[in-house]
């Protein structure tokens, strides 16, 4: 069976505004495409740069649905969409990731037990919708553990640890009650993200193993390639297909993944977008995950995924604005690095308001010049919080 290519010229739409959404219209644009945007904001960064900007709720099923007719794909940059969006946009054109995709990616209990189901590593963990159920929980998982909510966490929003004193009805109390998973305490030697793509006609490519640094549960610093033992490297690949195959996917997705101490591999979660590891694409590899994302999502063949050179990116948060405009002019005065800013205007704590990508001889080397541009950006307090 041939799939029709959905060519350029046609009109991609895609749910959410964010910045994936952003960097993915300016590949969707730079391959000839039109862009439409649905999200709950106005003059969002996808907005900015996509041809028509549609302000709703994705509870608006009704207007979804209206959207989805106007494009000839849609795809997502925010996975917390809920199904019945997805299956009204599915009534009237392609919808790529598929619901069925996203629905076990956006539930921390659905998508655990698919990869249990399949065989794949992940951390010991139980279930908690009741009192028992946690008190179960904790007895069995032990402690240090994490309780999670099972749907809508991201940037470690949503998560308390279950440490010794802690009373872990208390802490679940701090979660709403919400329907949770209890999970062990790894002891992380480093962690690594997979960003793969499977097409229409289910061919597979992946980028080889980002390596992430979070502060305070927001990645703060990736670097390719890895550091890691070319057989977790291949593992991390080989576990990405497995996923990508047993969902019958098509786009991008990306997996998250802890290394422990003891160099075993363990999935932490998948997230059913480009993501925020694979921004050093953009500069440093053959085909940008974005890109990547427009030819699988429209029936093309995929890019080379090669890194043209090791690279480094960091992100830039709101918390650099702590003391006015940052000094682009001295981070940009580093011939190596390159900027990248989202659009949004109000620079909070913790908000991810752009990144800087540098490529060099090594990865260590892009990692310290990209570290040196982001001191540079600023002074006073906003350093102080960078420590
Ligand atoms: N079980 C664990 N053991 C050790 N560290 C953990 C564990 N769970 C989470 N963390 C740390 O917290 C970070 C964020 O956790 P996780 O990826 O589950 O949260 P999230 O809120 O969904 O984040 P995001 O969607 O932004 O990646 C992890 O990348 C890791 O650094
Ligand atoms: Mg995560």
């Amino acid at each position: 069976m041939t799939t029709p290519r959905i060519n350029p010229g046609s009109t991609i739409g895609v749910l959410g505004g964010g910045q994936l959404g952003r960097m993915f219209a300016m590949a969707a644009r730079r391959l000839g495409y039109r862009v439409h945007t649905l999200a709950p904001e106005h003059d969002t960064p996808t907005g900015q740069i996509a041809d028509v900007e549609v302000v709703a709720s994705y509870d608006d099923v009704d207007r979804v649905r209206a959207f989805a007719r106007e494009v000839q794909v849609v795809t997502f940059e925010f996975e917390n969409v809920p199904a019945a969006a997805a299956a009204a946009a599915a009534e009237v054109t392609f919808v790529r990731p598929s619901g069925a995709a996203l629905e076990v990616a956006q539930h921390r209990i659905r998508e655990k037990r698919f990869l249990t189901q399949h065989g794949l590593p992940v951390a010991p963990f139980a279930e908690v919708r009741t009192e028992d159920d946690l008190r179960a929980a904790v007895h069995a998982i032990g402690r240090p553990s994490v309780l999670k909510t099972a749907a809508l966490g991201y940037d470690g929003k949503g998560q308390v640890a279950i440490t010794e004193g802690v009373d872990p009805i208390e802490a679940w109390g701090q979660l709403g009650r919400a329907e949770c998973v209890l999970e062990a305490f790894v002891d992380l030697e480093r962690e690594i993200s997979v960003i793969g793509a499977r097409g229409v006609d289910g061919a597979t490519s992946f980028f080889e193993p980002f390596d992430n640094t979070h502060r305070h549960h927001i990645l703060d610093v990736t670097v390719c390639p890895a550091d890691v033992p070319a057989n977790v490297a291949f593992d991390a690949i080989e576990i990405t297909r497995t996923v990508l195959e047993q969902l019958e996917y098509v786009g991008i997705l990306c997996i998250e993944f802890f290394v422990t101490r003891a160099g075993k591999l363990l999935v932490n979660e998948l997230a059913p977008r480009p993501h925020n590891s694979g921004h050093l694409t953009f500069d440093a590899c053959r085909t940008s995950q974005f890109e990547q994302q427009v030819r699988a999502i429209c029936g093309f063949p995929l890019g080379g995924t090669d890194l043209l050179q090791p690279a480094a990116m960091v992100n830039l948060l709101g918390d650099l604005w702590a003391d006015g405009e940052p000094n682009w002019a001295a981070a940009l005065a580093m011939p190596d690095v390159k900027l990248h800013l989202y659009g949004k205007a109000s620079p909070r704590p913790g908000r991810k308001m752009g990144h800087l990508t540098v490529m060099a001889p090594t990865a260590t080397h892009a990692k310290e010049r990209a570290l040196a541009a982001r001191r540079l950006l600023v002074s006073g307090h906003a350093v102080r919080a960078l420590q």
